[in-house]
């Protein structure tokens, strides 16, 4: 959507079911706002790599850094911020309309993503200049 704002984007906790045998997180269908049509993972990412640089017109997705860590830059037309994604139990919900960037990835981070819509490069924006284009500016 053209109009959503960074300020969309927003951390959802997962149940975090802690025993002596370790830690287990859960999501279920009511979990995130959309339904899962597709799950890929991002993983061997060299530290100085750069991903993502896109935004979407209609799919949204949940990040989760399944291990270690990595920085989400996030920018509006207007706004830009970043969140460190280092908690399992803690998912990035990406609304359509937002640009984002994937770095600072640690030693052995694996960021899991569930995406609303199968794999489509029509729905890619892919040039930051068409991006602002699309926001109106
Ligand atoms: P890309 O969108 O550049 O990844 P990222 O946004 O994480 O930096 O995708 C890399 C390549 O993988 C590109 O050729 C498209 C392809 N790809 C698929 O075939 N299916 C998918 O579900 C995804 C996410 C990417």
């Amino acid at each position: 959507m053209k109009e959503t704002k960074v300020d969309d984007v927003r951390i959802i906790d997962l149940p975090k079911i802690k025993d002596s045998r370790g830690n287990l997180s859960v999501i279920e269908n009511n979990t995130i706002p959309f339904d899962i049509k597709r799950v890929y993972y991002l993983y061997d990412v060299p530290s100085d790599a750069y991903r993502g640089g896109h935004a979407h017109k209609k799919l949204v997705q949940f990040l989760i850094p399944l291990s270690g860590s990595f920085d989400v830059i996030l920018k509006d037309s207007i706004k830009t911020k970043s969140v460190t994604l280092n908690k399992p139990n803690k998912g990035l919900l990406i609304t359509s309309g937002v640009w984002r960037e994937l770095e600072n990835f640690s030693s052995g981070a694996v960021c899991l993503v569930l995406a609303s819509e199968v794999y489509d490069e029509d729905d890619y924006i892919r040039e930051y200049k068409a991006f602002k284009n699309y926001k109106g500016l």
